[in-house]
């Protein structure tokens, strides 16, 4: 599919990873929705870029909220031609830590964010590809979830991420086994570490640590590279049901 003239819905837009791809798409002709809960750097980002840039407040668990933002897309855009998930947020917790047991509402709050809230978006972008004509490749939508390595190499305390991120994984195949019918195509970024503010929050040390493991280039992922990755998985009509790494070769032990 092409991004020029295409409509696309990034959630988690006003920040990080997901707005490296807001303002990739919108460089090269996208009209991008950002999802986002964050009203001040989305509106700062909408007003940024202009023409062309949509910043919609929502909080992606939010059923009712949803449903009206995507008919507010549609009155505004006409069409979703590109779901791109990125809303996430991440906690450190052990599944038995010296206070006891794992919180379970903190538990359930991951799944709902990192997991449902990804699904509850592309089902319902999925309903609105699925009326798309079909474009010149025969493609009417392409939809792009964000896991993470910690989906395959989860490390202490990140039983609720890693848990969350391997649902989100996991659903790769039979969302685009499901949506085929209807010539939507499904991929799955799962980033390393990456220099964004989710990432900051764990301090410089810890980041500096954690970049040694990186086999080659020795740093952090550069949020751009992840937007670039995006625009591959759109153009190449090849890319279908697949996780695909993107990670400097790290294997976290
Ligand atoms: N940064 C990394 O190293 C890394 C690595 C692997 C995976 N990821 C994943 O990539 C995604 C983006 O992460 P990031 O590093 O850019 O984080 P970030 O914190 O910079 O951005 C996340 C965005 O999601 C938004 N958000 C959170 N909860 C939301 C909700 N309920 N509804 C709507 N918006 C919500 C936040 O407001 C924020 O703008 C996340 O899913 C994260 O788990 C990040």
């Amino acid at each position: 599919m092409e991004l020029k003239n295409s409509v696309s819905i990034i959630t988690g837009g006003s920040s990080g990873l997901g707005e490296a791809t807001v303002r990739k798409f919108h460089s090269l002709g996208s009209k991008v929705c950002v999802f986002d809960l964050d009203n001040e750097k989305g509106k700062k980002l909408e007003r940024e870029l202009g023409k062309n840039c949509a910043f919609f407040s929502v909080d992606v668990c939010h059923e009712a909220n949803i449903e009206e933002a995507i008919k507010a897309v549609i009155k505004q855009f006409n069409k979703i031609d590109i779901n791109v998930n990125c809303a996430g947020i991440a906690l450190a917790e052990k599944t038995l830590g010296k206070d006891g047991p794992h919180d379970l509402t903190r538990f359930k709050k991951i799944i709902d964010v990192n997991l449902i809230g990804t699904f509850n978006i592309l089902r319902l972008c999925a309903e609105q590809m699925a009326k798309n004509p079909t474009d010149n490749n025969q493609e009417k939508g392409i939809i792009i979830n964000t896991a993470s390595v910690a989906a395959l190499e989860g490390q202490k305390g990140q039983v609720a991420y890693a848990a969350s991120k391997g649902g989100v994984a996991a659903m790769t195949l039979p969302i685009a086994r499901d949506l085929a019918r209807d010539h939507i195509r499904c991929g799955c970024i799962a980033p390393g570490l990456f220099l964004t503010p989710m990432f900051e929050g764990l301090g410089e040390e810890v980041c500096e640590t954690l970049a040694k493991d990186v086999i080659f280039p020795k740093r952090l992922g550069n949020p751009e590279e992840f937007a670039q990755y995006a625009v591959q998985i759109v153009e190449n009509q090849y890319i279908n049901g697949s996780i695909l790494r993107l990670d400097g070769g790290i294997r976290l032990a």
